[in-house]
């Protein structure tokens, strides 16, 4: 059942290139996303003045992603909440709110309960979901599936994947709806989805010195993640994972947000996973690493080939490959998982079923 992997996690990682595939087959053809039986058209749109997106954990990474995306191409700003905060705060919903919500089971107690109350005050709810049939999927006006399959692992892996992609393209329909969206950013942002599936195995082929990594360094008791704009949601999203299924401590933080306090903890020989795949903010990443390295740090870059020359700057690189700086949050999180999943394996963790944690989290 595990497919001949030691881990259903593992398994579920391999998955992810068909994931992928999955995820977006039928949906984006040349510059054009489209989502068979989804009621959320150009005239709804029109009424559309609020959006908010709410989940919990690993969902509500895909979900900081899905506003980066949004604002970017659709140029709507969009407000983000966790599912446990929104219920309980009288939020300002009314019938020109679109609630998106995303959910890898569907069944998770707070993101349902926000439905029921966003719908209550006639919002539009839009569900991202992987379970056909869940309470989620019902409760909400419109679904749209990840097509992941099923994940059995508590770590979510090849769900978050799928979610990013799915946001990418709901982003990209919503730019066509309201007309934000350009031909050329369409056929760019089509083009780069289509290619995620084999960016995720170059990832998947690198695991010796992921493992290496791992067994050399499975003794720390922190690590620290720094990124800036999509990078800051991968590095969130990866350090959920290390606590999750490693216990070791970690934060992940907007690389610029170190000097107000958090570089106070950084000494000699602390872990930092720099995660710098956004030129647009590289020499901003540059400066941050060279203040975490005079404090002492070790440094793991992550960037894109064509910045392999950080190398004389940290003590150590991964590369992906090259390519369009809005997809870089599915491959580089493929990094981050694997990392969690030998760091946990090195520490002989129980991987698939981590202490105190249910896959889904159906009471509060
Ligand atoms: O099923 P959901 O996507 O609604 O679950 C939300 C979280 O409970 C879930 O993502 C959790 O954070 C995972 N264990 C993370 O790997």
């Amino acid at each position: 059942e595990k497919g001949g992997y030691d881990h259903f996690m593992m398994k579920e990682m391999m998955e992810q290139p068909k994931a992928m595939n999955d995820a977006i087959t039928g949906r984006c053809s040349g510059n054009s996303v489209s989502f068979s039986g989804l009621h959320l058209d150009s005239e709804m749109m029109k009424h559309i003045n609020r959006i908010q997106i709410v989940a919990c954990g690993t969902a509500y990474h895909a979900g900081m992603v899905g506003k980066y995306y949004f604002e970017k191409f659709a140029r709507v700003s969009v407000e983000i909440e966790a599912a446990s905060e929104y219920r309980y705060k009288n939020p300002i919903v009314d019938k020109n709110t679109l609630l998106i919500v995303i959910s890898q089971s569907g069944e998770t107690a707070d993101t349902l309960a926000a439905i029921r109350l966003a719908k209550d005050k006639g919002a539009w709810v839009l569900a991202v979901t992987n379970v056909v049939g869940s309470s989620i999927a019902r409760e909400a006006q419109d679904v749209i599936y990840t097509n992941a399959g099923p994940e059995i692992a508590v770590a979510s892996t090849k769900a978050y994947v799928t979610q990013v992609g799915c946001m990418l393209l709901l982003a990209s329909y919503l730019g066509q709806l309201n007309g934000k969206l350009g031909k050329n950013d369409a056929a760019r942002l089509c083009h780069g989805l289509s290619i995620t599936s084999g960016l995720i195995e170059t990832v998947l082929d690198n695991q010796d010195k992921i493992k290496k990594f791992a067994d050399a360094n499975h003794e720390i008791y922190d690590l620290f993640y720094l990124g800036r704009g999509l990078d800051y949601c991968t590095c969130l999203e990866g350090s959920l994972k290390l606590k999750e299924i490693s216990y070791i401590h970690s934060e992940a933080y907007a690389a610029g947000e170190l000097k107000h306090g958090p570089i106070a903890l950084i000494d000699e020989g602390t872990i930092v996973v720099a995660v710098c795949t956004q030129e647009h903010v590289f020499e901003k990443m540059l400066s941050n690493i060279k203040e975490v390295k005079a404090r002492g740090a070790y440094v793991l870059a992550i960037v894109q080939q064509a910045h392999e020359e950080i190398a004389s700057e940290v003590d150590e690189v991964w590369t992906i490959p090259n390519m369009d700086d809005d997809i870089t949050p599915i491959p580089t999180v493929v990094y981050l998982q694997l990392l969690a999943y030998y760091l946990a394996v090195a520490r002989d963790c129980d991987v698939d079923k981590p202490k105190n944690l249910a896959k889904s989290v159906t009471v509060e």
